[in-house]
């Protein structure tokens, strides 16, 4: 694609606030000059919102403040007025009762901060999971030119001389833990060890996997996704993205301009090769759905089937975003898949440049990070969307974060009608499972929870565990952390809490996974399925007021992306009626 810029100076819609002599410019100018401004700042150069993220509360974006500085710079260089703006920031580690459910209200939040305020561009500074689709998914509502930064990944973690990945081993510990093979003590101190510097999680977890979503999809500048937070180039990008910004306001170049249908399918092919988060999914078809982009969880199994998984990171692999670094990052893994002829190369990016012009001539500087082909994690590492009676609106499951002996499995079901429910039973020695089972798990969905809790990848029963047993087939409505792994069946849609068949799976039904036919069945008849969904009742806890109500109200399920309703779609940015 050959970008054609606009012709400038354009009316930027700034000027409807800044521009004049009229009581209202005065108004608008007056106000922002208590800052100490100069006047020559208004004289019509473009308003760039740095859109920051930043929160002692979202640890992952603490050191935000000092990329918003760099990014400044770089605006000021490039003859732009930058604004710093805080927007709302959906802590993964901290928001209770889960981040996601705050995800669309971030992305509400921000759509209206960028169209109600006088902002000719952005910049998203985002890091932690929520905090890159919410950005995208706002600035695509408003079709207002945007970039992304991110705050990059953490450096590597070490405990006793091993790699510790964020979150990866925060399940493995507790499962050891569990186990008997970790003591609490030793748990304890591992603590310290996974989150050494300031940055987001070290895996290709969601974070890193959003990252690379964005340079995919071309909304960040080439190599953005892996540089570790602290690692002085971090903060170049900021300064260059800055500079940036300012060019694509000139040139008019918008989210839509990028974001196309192209560019989502590129998008999902990468999070195949760097075996990404199952979290991708939802967030790309809910940012789609802000663009018009029509995509839907059967392209998500079209483009990711044949592409192998050849990033060896954690949870999939061994090595962590560091590593991937060093080895040349994401613009390496997006070469390849060019080489494999499965990339639109002529999908444009922010840069204003091609996506293969941006990558064509990288150097992979470690093939134990970065595999050849036929040293894949997995050949197949696209996330599978599985359908059949029990998801009549598909289940996704990531297969290089799975067991292959578990891709074809039959298993008698041990329910667990809510995560309350699974707690009070899951270290009961008296519980009636085995590793051949099935833990099937009810009201995790966008309604039922609310908000969809990364509860998916439950863990295993103490007495399975003692057996060396480190995986079964799990089967829910939830969602599963990045940094998570196992033979995990998320997403089921409909959920149980909109009376979708997993609602009235019972203890002792067979349930037939089999990955390779892309088949999730339970063993009941028709008749007496429809029995059973006659009968149901919702089980799960229904909000009478404030946002977890109007979230439960109008959330969409997990298939289309887990946006409201309401929300879906671009309503641009028009500047609306002065209020003085
Ligand atoms: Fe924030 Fe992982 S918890 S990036």
């Amino acid at each position: 694609m050959t970008f054609k810029p606009a012709k400038w100076p354009r009316d930027l819609r700034s000027r409807k606030w800044f521009a004049g002599t009229h009581k209202d410019a005065i108004y608008h100018r007056g106000w922002m000059k208590n800052q100490g401004l100069p006047p020559d700042l208004f004289d019509g150069r473009p308003v760039i919102g740095i859109l920051n993220t930043w929160s002692e509360l979202t640890p992952c974006n603490a050191h935000l403040r000092d990329l918003a500085e760099k990014v400044k710079y770089g605006i000021y260089e490039a003859g732009g007025f930058p604004v710093e703006v805080p927007v709302f920031s959906v802590s993964e580690s901290a928001f209770r009762p889960t981040a996601m459910m705050f995800r669309n209200l971030a992305a509400m939040q921000v759509e209206e901060a960028m169209r109600g305020q006088p902002m000719d561009g952005a910049v998203l500074l985002v890091g932690c999971d929520k905090t890159t689709p919410s950005l995208l998914m706002g600035a695509a509502s408003t079709d207002i030119p945007s970039i992304i930064v991110t705050g990059g990944p953490m450096l590597n973690g070490y405990y006793k001389n091993e790699r510790v990945g964020s979150g990866t081993h925060l399940w493995k510990f507790s499962e050891a833990v569990k186990a008997g093979e970790m003591s609490k003590e030793e748990f304890v101190e591992a603590e310290a060890s996974m989150s050494r510097s300031p940055g987001s999680c070290n895996t290709m977890g969601t974070a890193s996997t959003m990252a690379s979503m964005a340079e995919s999809l071309g909304m960040a500048l080439s190599g953005n996704a892996a540089i570790p937070a602290v690692d002085s180039r971090r903060r170049v990008m900021a300064h260059l993205t800055g500079r940036r910004i300012v060019q694509m306001v000139k040139d008019d170049l918008k989210p839509s301009d990028v974001m196309t249908k192209e560019a989502f399918e590129n998008a999902i092919r990468t999070n195949a090769a760097i075996g990404g988060s199952t979290n991708a999914v939802i967030h790309l078809l809910a940012i789609a759905g802000r663009v018009g982009i029509d995509l839907t969880l059967d392209d998500w199994d079209r483009c990711g089937r044949d592409v192998p998984t050849i990033v060896n990171l954690m949870p999939s692999g061994k090595y962590l975003m560091e590593e991937f670094f060093y080895a040349g990052g994401l613009p390496v893994v997006i070469k390849r898949l060019g080489e494999m002829g499965v990339l639109h190369k002529d999908a444009l990016t922010v840069s204003g440049e091609t996506m293969w012009d941006q990558v064509k001539d990288v150097v992979n500087h470690n093939d134990d990070v970065i595999l050849p082909a036929d040293k894949a994690l997995t050949q197949s590492g696209g996330v599978v969307v599985l359908k059949g009676n029990l998801a009549p609106k598909g289940a996704v499951l990531k297969p290089s974060a799975a067991s292959p002996h578990l891709m074809v499995h039959r298993g008698r079901a041990v329910v667990f009608e809510d995560i309350d429910d699974y707690k009070a039973k899951i270290n009961d020695e008296a519980l009636d499972i085995d590793e051949t089972c099935v833990m099937v798990l009810k009201n995790c969905g966008p309604k039922g929870y609310p908000g969809m809790a990364e509860v998916g990848n439950m863990g295993l029963p103490p007495k399975v565990l003692r057996k060396g047993i480190t995986d079964m087939v799990r089967i829910s409505d939830a969602r599963m952390s990045g940094t998570a792994y196992g033979t995990v069946c998320l997403h089921t849609s409909p959920e149980a809490a909109a009376g979708g068949p997993l609602a009235v799976v019972q203890n002792g039904d067979m349930i037939e996974l089999d990955v390779p036919n892309r088949r999730l069945h339970l063993e009941v008849s028709d008749a007496e399925l429809a029995a059973r969904l006659a009968k149901w009742q919702p089980h799960h806890e229904r909000p009478d007021s404030g946002y977890a109500w109007l979230h439960q109200q109008h959330v969409e399920g997990a298939d289309t992306g887990a946006d409201l309703d309401f929300l879906k779609g671009c309503r641009g940015n028009p500047v609306g009626k002065d209020s003085h």
